[in-house]
């Protein structure tokens, strides 16, 4: 009996000390695109004020994709560590001709990594409101809500490159 509860408690301990040094994958974040405005452009589309959704993402929407997921809009297959931005404008009228672009209302990212995120199609999904790079703005249950949509497209990925 003695023995059960050494064997118990050092169990115990191991599983402690491991839970520690490797913190649960599932609960890694999507990590803030650091220069993606340097990254190549993948499209550009305007969401107008007739459209349902412009409160929350009309104006602008520019597509931006790192290396990696260059090579998927490509080969159709992006592999892991695929990251592609898309940045929300706000469209300025500034005369009776032409549309600027205003702030930044946010931007929504898609990272490629099958194991961390396996549970929202392989892609790891996120929004910064803003300029900003910290202020995250997804539940899992709007995450669950971009992957849903997304998993309409095999490879998740709506957009196409056009050469
Ligand atoms: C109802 C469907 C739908 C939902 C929900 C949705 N998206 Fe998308 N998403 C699209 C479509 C369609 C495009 C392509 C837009 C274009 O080509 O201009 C797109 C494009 C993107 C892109 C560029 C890569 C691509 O697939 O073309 C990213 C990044 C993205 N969405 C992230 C998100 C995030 C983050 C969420 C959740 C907050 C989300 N999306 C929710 C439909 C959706």
């Amino acid at each position: 009996m003695k023995k059960l509860i050494i064997v118990f408690f050092l169990s115990a301990l191991c599983l402690a000390f491991f839970s520690f040094m490797y913190p649960s994958r599932s609960g890694r974040q999507v990590p803030y695109p650091e220069g993606y405005r340097k990254w190549a452009h993948i499209k550009t589309a305007i969401v107008g004020p007739e459209n349902p959704g412009f409160q929350l993402s009309g104006g602008f929407h520019h597509i931006y994709a790192n290396e990696k997921a260059m090579e998927g809009y490509l080969t159709g297959n992006f592999p892991f560590g695929s990251v592609i931005v898309f940045d929300v404008i706000d469209a300025r009228v500034q005369s009776n001709t032409d549309i600027e672009e205003g702030a930044r209302k946010h931007i929504d990212v898609m990272v490629k990594d099958s194991l961390t995120f396996s549970a929202t199609g392989g892609w790891g999904y996120e929004e910064f409101n803003g300029n900003s790079k910290t202020d995250r703005t997804l539940t899992p249950h709007r995450q669950a809500n971009c992957a849903g949509c997304h998993a309409q497209k095999k490879t998740g990925v709506f957009s196409n490159y056009r050469q």
